[in-house]
């Protein structure tokens, strides 16, 4: 397949590759082409009002950070093929179906640069799509074996079990960092987790490599969120595509809010603040501008860094190659989005 130069930009931009190799970037390319296809082409239907729907959010793009990780992984075994192409889409569809049933629990009314679906149709809608990619998903992965259909269905039980978790808050007694790590894991590291399990798996790289790939997924996952919430807090939404001070609103105590109560000298109008779910615009600003000079989003960013440290040890496990090379670029990038 021939490949615009844009489209390797567009890679380079959306999940900060740095890539020297440019056969490397063309092979992914290309892979991420073929996605792109498949996914356009899930989310079609008869029925206009699902195909709507379904398009709406696919069509907004997004980062396409977890099928990129699927191809990557790929290239420690025989690299792209069909197999490959539909495990990193599936991958992006079970995403994508999350967002939609997280924005209707989040009440968010954007969502990459665009009206979330809840917001521009209703929170049915938007739950029913959900349900129809997330079924889609499962149809693909079928596709793949036994063995895919069962780890696709343990992650996702994972995902929701994260997702319960963090809705429930800590148990009395547990620490609350140490909740928001473990839910953090389970809720987006999984995910991450098996794209990379996937990519090699489906391309037949050696075992020990496929389980590098997965422990680099879940630790680089784990990062991915730390720093979506970071950038819930610190970032425009021209820059996120969503509303900042979502968190806050919903009520999610995220790990910079955590450090920033552990800290003795945390202004005691944050603390007030965080006591409970914001309504307010006015309040949620407030709380937004002290949290962004308090010591909780310093310390947050450095547990950041010190995940993707231990992201990139993971992978002393795997043959030096440039796509080794690619995935330390992804650890690098995920600090370097929040400053
Ligand atoms: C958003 O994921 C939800 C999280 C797990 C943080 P992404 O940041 O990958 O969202 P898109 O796919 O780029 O829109
Ligand atoms: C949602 O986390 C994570 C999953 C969908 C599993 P967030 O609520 O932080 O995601 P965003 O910020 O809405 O993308
Ligand atoms: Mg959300
Ligand atoms: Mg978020």
């Amino acid at each position: 397949m021939s490949v615009q130069s844009g489209t390797i930009e567009d890679l380079r931009a959306s999940v900060g590759l740095r890539i020297a190799d440019e056969q490397l970037l063309r092979t992914l390319a290309a892979g991420l082409a073929d996605v792109e296809n498949l996914l356009r082409e899930t989310a079609r239907s008869d029925v206009k009002a699902v195909h709507e729907a379904a398009s709406h959010l696919v069509e907004a793009g997004g980062k396409r950070f977890r099928p990129m990780f699927t191809l990557l992984a790929a290239q420690f075994g025989k690299g792209n093929h069909k197999g490959v192409v539909t495990a990193a889409a599936a991958v992006e569809l079970v995403h994508l179906a999350t967002l939609y049933h997280d924005d209707v629990m989040d009440e968010a009314t954007m969502r990459r640069g665009a009206q979330s679906v809840n917001a521009r149709w209703d929170n049915t809608i938007a739950i029913l799509t959900g349900d129809f990619l997330f079924a889609h998903a499962s149809r693909l992965v079928s596709e793949l074996g036994t063995d895919a259909a069962r780890i696709i269905a343990e992650t996702f039980g994972e995902l929701v079990t994260g997702q319960m978790r963090e809705t429930v808050g800590p148990g009395d007694g547990e620490d609350p960092v140490e909740h928001y790590l473990s839910v953090v894991a389970q809720k987006t590291g999984s995910l991450i987790a098996t794209a990379g399990r996937f990519g090699g798996m489906v391309s037949g790289a050696e075992p020990e490599h496929v389980e590098a790939l997965q422990r680099f997924g879940e630790i680089i996952g784990t990062a991915f969120q730390i720093s979506d919430d970071v950038i819930d807090i610190a970032s425009p939404s021209h820059e996120s595509g969503k509303t900042p001070g979502t968190d806050l609103r919903e009520g999610v105590r995220t790990l910079p809010m955590l450090f920033a109560l552990a800290d003795p000298e945390t202004d005691p109008r944050l603390r007030e603040l965080l006591a409970g779910p914001i309504g307010d615009d006015d309040l949620v600003e407030e709380a937004l501008q002290l949290l962004r000079v308090s010591k909780g989003l310093d310390s947050a960013t450095a547990t950041l860094a010190d995940y993707a440290r231990r992201a990139r040890a993971q992978l002393s496990a795997l043959p030096a190659s440039a796509a080794r090379d690619a995935c330390e670029s992804v650890a690098d990038y995920l600090v370097a989005r929040t400053r």
